[in-house]
């Protein structure tokens, strides 16, 4: 079986859980970097013109800089990320629509502030059309996978 984790992480939390969690298993390890990287002042939620905020409500996409190669060759892919308003951050779902799921497994990790897995699994399906399974786990760090 061929493993891919591909992660998204603004602050190096979700980054550290990704890059123990490949060297344990054995995966290949991929990072969703946006073309516009984020910035802190990009992030600052609590500001209603951040710019999280206005990807957040805009519907667009969020384009990414990175991408994988022959992801054709994955049979599981753990897909990384924090929680950002509940579920996983609009570049997430813009990475998905860069590929064919078709076949396969998905297995959604994230890290958040306090917040439960809640319908993060839900929320992502209808972005990796044809997988096998979709599932999600809250994690603290790497041991919780
Ligand atoms: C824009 C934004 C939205 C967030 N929304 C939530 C949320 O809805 N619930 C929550 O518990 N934490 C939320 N957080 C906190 C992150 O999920 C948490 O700090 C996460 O571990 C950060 O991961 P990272 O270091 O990999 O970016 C949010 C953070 C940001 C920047």
């Amino acid at each position: 079986m061929n493993k891919l984790v591909a992660y998204f992480s603004a602050e190096g939390h979700t980054a550290q859980v990704a890059k123990e969690f490949a060297e344990r298993i054995g995966a290949d390890l991929f990072e969703i970097v946006p073309e516009k990287p984020y910035t802190t002042a990009d992030i600052r939620w609590m500001n209603p013109i951040a710019r999280c905020n206005r990807e957040q409500f805009s519907g667009k996409d969020v384009p990414v800089a990175t991408h994988v190669e022959n992801f054709v060759q994955y049979d599981t892919i753990y897909l990384g990320f924090p929680i950002w308003y509940g579920a996983a951050p609009k570049v997430v779902y813009s990475f998905c629509k860069g590929y064919d799921w078709s076949g396969k497994m998905v297995h959604a990790f994230a890290t958040s502030g306090g917040s439960g897995i809640g319908k993060t699994a839900e929320k992502l399906m209808p972005y990796v059309g044809g997988a096998l399974s979709v599932d999600a786990v809250l994690v603290k760090s790497a041991a919780d996978l």
